[in-house]
């Protein structure tokens, strides 16, 4: 098989974990016999410096003709602490999500039986959770306008805004999951306070006959969060809009004991990306030490989802597994016995190579 892949290292460490990402790759399509080729593009920080655009047309073009896009992480400091600056690297990722139509973002969260002494909850609580959040990612109140400031800069608004339509297509996705593992959706919302809520729930209600195999449950957003740690193997499938999605995902991220471990893929009209949860980590960019399996394991969800190549998706987390089992990881997961960012994804490879 042919595989036309974009690849969007981005700042900070992006660099680091896509390089390993793409060698790991690499490992499974000599052994498989596919053939890929990757072309890279400018995104977030590093492309304002050099264009002045977060998300140069470039790279949108780049985009969407790809089959898939391999994303590495936005983000730098010299932007966070200045609130005047114009453009920042986050906004080349909501213009990407908006003019790829990435509209649901998909987190997998699952422990790993080898690091639940990492969970910052008790191994009895986290041990065999396995659920799958999506988020809606573009509406909300991230897109939703008005949003400014009033004439003498006093007052601020954001607005939220949801259509049925946009409701209805990310609640099919979240049934489809559903389907294919234990049956469980969650709504979250805030019903009892806001009228995109409402909709939401009306939506979802009009669609639950079409599945009627699957238990649906809603859930408040406040609840939702403290349930997420008080019982998270309570969860199968749960779907969120953008701002609760945003917020769950990251609490969510951490009952498995490391941000550096967890995969997403956007699933969009045009093509999909797909990229580590965690962020640009400045503070480690080019030292060779940050994690690269949340960035390896994305890579493993695309070939899943964007290539249908489901077999060659499982030897990537079967290595993964060795090498966390094998204790070949990271400062992030071993401070003392750590080896560097590149040395795991060679680790990865070799494993793939000998399967
Ligand atoms: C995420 C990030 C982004 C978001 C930021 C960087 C705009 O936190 O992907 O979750 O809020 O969606
Ligand atoms: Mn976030």
């Amino acid at each position: 098989m042919k595989l036309n892949i974009a690849v969007l290292p981005g700042d900070g460490i992006g660099p680091e974990i896509v390089e390993q990402a793409k060698k790991v790759l690499d490992a499974v399509f000599a052994k498989k016999g596919h053939e890929a080729i990757y072309t890279e593009a400018l995104v977030g920080a590093t492309a304002i410096d050099k264009t002045g655009n977060p998300y140069p047309d470039e790279t949108h073009e780049l985009c969407m003709k790809s089959d898939a896009v391999l994303f590495g992480a936005i983000g730098d400091p010299k932007y966070d602490n200045d609130p005047k600056a114009k453009v920042r690297p986050e906004q080349g990722l909501l213009a990407m999500r908006k003019k790829l139509g990435l509209y649901a973002n998909i987190r997998p969260v699952a422990t790993f039986p080898s690091l639940l002494h990492k969970s910052p909850l008790r191994a009895d609580l986290v041990e065999g959770a396995d659920f799958v959040a999506i988020r809606e990612l573009t509406g909300g109140i991230y897109f939703g306008r008005p949003q400014g400031r009033s004439e003498d800069g006093q007052t601020a608004y954001d607005t939220s805004v949801y259509t049925t339509e946009e409701i209805e297509r990310i609640t099919r996705l979240a049934f489809d999951f559903a389907m294919k593992r234990r049956k469980k959706l969650t709504v979250v919302d805030k019903a009892n306070v806001l009228a995109t809520s409402r909709l939401w729930r009306e939506t979802v209600q009009s669609i639950a006959p079409d599945y009627p195999e699957v238990e649906v449950e809603y859930m408040f957003v406040d609840n939702a969060a403290m349930q997420l740690i008080q019982w998270p193997k309570r969860f199968d499938v749960m779907v969120t809009e953008n701002m609760f999605g945003d917020i769950l995902t990251d609490e969510a991220s951490v009952i498995t004991g490391s941000l550096g471990l967890l995969p997403s893929a956007s699933i969009g009209l045009h093509t999909s990306v797909f990229e580590p949860i965690h962020g640009s980590y400045p503070q480690a960019a080019g030292k060779n030490i940050a994690n690269p399996l949340a960035t390896i394991l994305s890579g493993a969800l695309m070939l899943e989802s964007a290539f249908e190549l489901k077999e060659e998706a499982q030897m990537i987390r079967k290595a993964v597994d060795a090498s966390l089992e094998q204790g070949k990881v990271t400062e992030d997961l071993d401070k003392e016995n750590a080896i560097s960012t590149s040395e795991v994804g060679d680790w990865i490879a070799e494993y793939i190579k000998n399967m």
